[in-house]
């Protein structure tokens, strides 16, 4: 692997092998997403514990303070909405002069396997990780759903992951499942990190599935709304930090959440 590469890699993964990254990329489909409305507002308290940040140029340019320390994965998929037709009709929407511009540590896109845009969204990222190999960018393929939650299935996103990796992605960003995640982790020959889907309603939840997943061989998380839209969210994301680089349990993360709530952490 070429410096570059590696360099980039190593910011985005930690010398432990593990990564917390923090996306705030949801309005480049659904708009303004609740508690998202002013995303450099929201990631301030919080983004001192994420490893990354991913997100649109859109956003990183005009919300992001370009003295921050922390490495961007960039979104560049993209062209649809939640009002339109089909949210598996990406295109991808960011040149790699602007990633270089940007100075992206990796970028990510979404894959739609099984979807009528399956093979759009997989000659897409092929693409991609041609142009951006040549940079030494990492691709993050997201191994994305759109509305039907339910396709969710450990066949199905050992399936999406395999898939994206043979590609050419560095690292893959998948659903977690409840039974047989291990067997998306071990099919897959790059790392990787769990997506959090929608709000949960207990914070609990969240620290039981990460944890799980990270026994099952995930090298962590790239979890948005189980974090900001939470109403602790400073306590949210450190518990779920502990969970991936200090090897807590959901048990010593809900007790971490409760002491950073409390104000005794
Ligand atoms: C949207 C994305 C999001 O980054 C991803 O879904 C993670 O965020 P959340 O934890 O809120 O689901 O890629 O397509």
């Amino acid at each position: 692997m070429e410096w570059g590469m590696k360099n980039r890699l190593s910011r985005l993964i930690q010398a432990d092998g593990k990564a917390l990254f923090l996306p705030i990329d949801h309005g480049y489909f659904q708009g303004p997403t609740h508690k998202l409305e002013k995303p450099g507002e929201t990631i301030k308290p919080i983004v001192q514990y994420a490893d990354a940040i991913m997100l649109t140029r859109g956003v990183l340019r005009n919300c992001v303070n370009p003295a921050i320390p922390k490495p961007v994965i960039l979104r560049v998929s993209g062209g649809t909405s939640v009002v339109g037709e089909d949210l598996a009709n990406e295109a991808i929407t960011t040149s790699i002069q602007e990633i270089i511009r940007l100075n992206a540590s990796a970028v990510s896109m979404s894959v739609f396997i099984g979807s009528k845009y399956e093979h759009q969204s997989l000659t897409n990222l092929a693409n991609l990780v041609d142009v951006c190999e040549d940079y030494g960018i990492p691709v993050m393929a997201v191994t994305a759903v759109g509305r039907e939650l339910e396709k969710r299935t450990a066949r199905y996103l050992a399936l999406c992951c395999r898939i994206a990796a043979e590609l050419g992605a560095r690292v893959v960003k998948t659903y977690y499942c409840e039974e047989n995640f291990e067997k998306v982790v071990e099919g897959c020959p790059v790392p990787v990190v769990i997506a959090g889907g929608p709000k949960t309603e207990t914070q609990r939840e969240v620290f039981d599935f990460v944890y799980d997943g990270m026994q099952k061989g995930a090298i962590g998380v790239n979890l948005g709304r189980n974090i900001w839209q939470t109403e602790h969210p400073v306590a949210a994301i450190r518990a779920i930090r502990a969970i991936i680089h200090d090897n807590y349990t959901p048990e010593e993360a809900q007790s971490l959440f409760e002491q950073v709530k409390a104000g005794k952490a």
